[in-house]
């Protein structure tokens, strides 16, 4: 079966690249520079071209602030190009992986969310995302659309990779300890995408997030233990300190009830995946994305 990745230069779509490559599954790996998913001739040609088994979207528009003043081309490219990509994959018999995120819901929760509860996003991000699941379930029910959260990886910019670079420069730094969320590893979502692809029943809405949860104090203070760094230098703080155009969820903790169900193996506790990512989230970074983090 082959793989065709769109967004392939980003965050995820390189570490999913580098997995497939090693399991030497065939992959058409499509950066932004090969296939521009907002083109639909270029999306059907790439498809009749590379006749893939199944595709999974990692491009995305994830400058979350941004798309504040810029709604319009945050959709474009989160829920027109899924939509394009959907109805492409359709008369291929291609399966199609489309990646979403917890900013769907409004984040004021006190458990976690069902993947069956109510949308109701807060910003023009979380908006783009929520059409763009929608458009591609519309258009091909087959689809999987898998909602994650606070992705850091070996590439790219996220909080991990910041939290890495403020330590190293010393002293105490402030951080964000009233927002609560699921830090969640590249290299664990990559492996549980591969495993879908061998698990042709698998259909709807998911989430993949590694378990646990934590604020963004918590996970600072992990950071700083893993780099050996005393964790004391990670000082609380509120969130109202950090206003930022798009707001941003108190509490967006994704269930997994469906997952369990799935067959797939579950994700494992945020920890321990973090654990597992270092040394390789101390390698050079390669040249950032355009886009900043999600
Ligand atoms: N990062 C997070 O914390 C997070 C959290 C929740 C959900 N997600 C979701 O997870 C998925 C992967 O996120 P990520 O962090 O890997 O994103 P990312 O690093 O920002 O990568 C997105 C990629 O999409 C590419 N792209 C932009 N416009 C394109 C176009 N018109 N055609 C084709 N490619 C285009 C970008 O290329 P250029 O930079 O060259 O434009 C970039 O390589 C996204 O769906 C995102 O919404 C991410």
């Amino acid at each position: 079966m082959r793989w065709l990745i769109t967004g392939a230069a980003g965050m995820l779509g390189r570490e999913l690249v580098r997995r497939l490559a090693e399991n030497e599954e065939d992959v058409a790996a499509l950066g932004h520079d090969h296939l521009d998913v907002t083109r639909p001739w270029a999306v059907r040609a790439a498809l009749a071209e590379h006749r893939p088994g199944i595709v999974v979207n990692c491009a995305a528009y994830t400058a979350v602030d941004d798309a504040e003043t810029d709604e319009a081309a945050a959709a474009l490219l989160n829920a027109e190009a899924p939509r394009l990509l959907a109805e492409a994959c359709a008369p291929h018999g291609a399966r199609l992986v489309h990646l979403s995120t917890d900013y769907v819901f409004p984040g004021d929760a006190r458990t976690p969310y069902a993947e069956d509860h109510p949308t109701a996003p807060r910003s023009a991000y979380g908006r783009t995302k929520r059409d763009g699941e929608q458009a591609v379930l519309k258009a091909l029910p087959t689809a999987t659309v898998l909602r994650t959260a606070w992705l850091y990886g070996r590439t790219g910019r996220s909080f991990v990779r910041t939290m890495i670079e403020r330590e190293a420069r010393g002293g105490a730094i402030d951080v964000v300890a009233d927002q609560r969320g699921q830090p969640t590893w590249t290299g664990d979502l990559a492996d549980r995408i591969m495993a879908i692809g061998r698990l042709p029943g698998v259909h709807g809405v998911l989430h993949a997030t590694n378990a646990g949860s934590a604020t963004w104090y918590d996970l600072a203070q992990e950071v700083f233990r893993l780099l050996d760094a005393d964790p004391g230098r990670v000082r609380p703080a509120t969130g109202a300190a950090y206003r930022r155009p798009a707001p941003r969820p108190a509490y967006s903790v994704l269930g997994h009830d469906r997952w369990r169900g799935t067959g797939l193996a579950p994700l494992r506790d945020w920890r321990s995946a973090l654990r597992e990512a270092f040394p390789g989230l101390l390698a050079p970074e390669h040249p950032p994305t355009r886009r900043g983090a999600a």
